[in-house]
């Protein structure tokens, strides 16, 4: 088997409302980042369209690679393979970015791996150089063991890694990912899409000690649920406004207070974060990782990396908050670690999409 010490990867990533594209050298080196999202067309309607986004993917794919490989001051002579988000994902969005790569792939002869969206989001952490302005990136890749957190619109997981490629996956939800709860709850109180920084801007205004809304007990205590909470959100909502459960979610914003909006974001980003932070400092205790690392949209959230630093014995290391909502370079990552530890290539005419791919 041939290892590739040296190698440049196009990383593309289409799976939901972000079209983006990135090289990264060795795995370590951000040689660009490009991403062209979608989220402003579909704000109005409080959450990802799909039909929209698959739409938008088409029009800005080849120019978000372009930009990439400009960007990145190189040419395809200077890549040594493709790498892209083949699930998990909206059906119509990841089947833009894979038959995209896979015709680059063909037409240029590369190699192409086959991405996994959620392993993807913790391999941003690897990266620790740039030559790119803006960037504030950890000094050193995560040490194994690791334990992975992924907390975004579409995914939250407990894994447990003991090298590249050797992991389990300790929980995940079973419902509803966090994100996608704070996009709900936003919705509940009127706030903007997407919901983590809304609702989070809101709850400062709050005390979050208002209302008690309730922690979800799984069987696997790895495994998380947020759906029962953004339900106790709606409920006591209602009732705050002396309606009862068959009133609308629609006619809430304009019945709450202002204050009664803040006490309910405040309580509801307190009882989200324990829930994420019980498990993952329970984790810890039993598997005794050495570093702890975070992906996803909600990584970049100020109230979750407080509480974890408070709890864990040591702060985690985050990467910039560029790359932990979706990116191209989290997918080129981890496709460098495939190429450089001799890691199987998808075929090119054959490689499909996996909408539900797990981990
Ligand atoms: O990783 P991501 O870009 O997309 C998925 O793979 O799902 O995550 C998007 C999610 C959205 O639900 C958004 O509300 C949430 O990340 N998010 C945040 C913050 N910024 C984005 N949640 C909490 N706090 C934030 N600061
Ligand atoms: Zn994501």
């Amino acid at each position: 088997m041939v290892l590739l010490v040296y190698v440049k990867v196009l990383g593309i990533e289409t799976s939901c409302d972000e079209t983006a594209a990135s090289v990264v050298e060795d795995g370590r080196v951000l040689l660009s980042n490009v991403v062209a999202s979608s989220m402003d067309l579909h704000a109005q309607y409080g959450g990802v369209v799909p039909e929209i986004a698959a739409r938008s993917h088409i029009e800005a794919i080849i120019p978000v690679i372009d930009e990439a490989l400009e960007q990145a001051k190189c040419g395809w002579d200077n890549i040594d393979a493709v790498a892209v988000t083949y699930g998990a994902g909206l059906g119509g969005s990841l089947l833009i970015g894979v038959l995209t790569a896979r015709t680059l792939a063909i037409a240029h002869k590369k190699p192409l791996y086959a991405i996994n969206h959620v392993e993807g989001h913790l391999y941003a952490n690897f990266l620790t150089s740039t030559p790119l302005p803006g960037y504030v990136l950890p000094e050193a890749a995560p040490e194994f063991p690791v334990l992975g957190l992924i907390v975004s619109g579409g995914h939250s997981q407990l894994v447990f890694f003991r090298d590249h490629f050797d992991y389990t996956l300790l929980g995940q939800t079973n419902d509803d990912a966090i994100g996608e709860a704070f996009d709900k709850v936003a919705k509940i109180l009127g706030l903007p899409y997407p919901g983590g920084p809304s609702v989070e801007k809101k709850a400062l205004e709050g005390d979050p000690y208002t209302f008690r809304f309730p922690k979800a007990r799984m069987p696997n205590k790895y495994d998380f649920s947020f759906s029962g909470l953004k339900t106790a959100v709606l409920r006591l909502a209602q009732e705050q406004i002396g309606e009862d459960f068959t009133f609308p979610s629609t006619g809430l914003p304009a019945r709450l207070s202002e204050q009664q909006k803040a006490d309910i974001a405040a309580s509801f980003v307190r009882v989200a974060n324990e829930t994420v932070v019980d498990k993952t400092v329970q984790a810890f205790e039993e598997f005794q990782p050495k570093t702890v690392i975070v992906g996803g949209g909600v990584a970049s959230s100020p109230p979750l990396r407080t509480m974890l630093a408070e709890r864990l014995p040591f702060s985690p290391e985050y990467t910039d908050r560029k790359l932990c909502t979706d990116n191209g370079a989290m997918i080129a990552t981890l496709g460098c670690y495939k190429a450089m530890l001799g890691q199987d290539a998808a075929d090119p005419y054959t490689l499909d999409i996996a909408p539900n791919l797990s981990m």
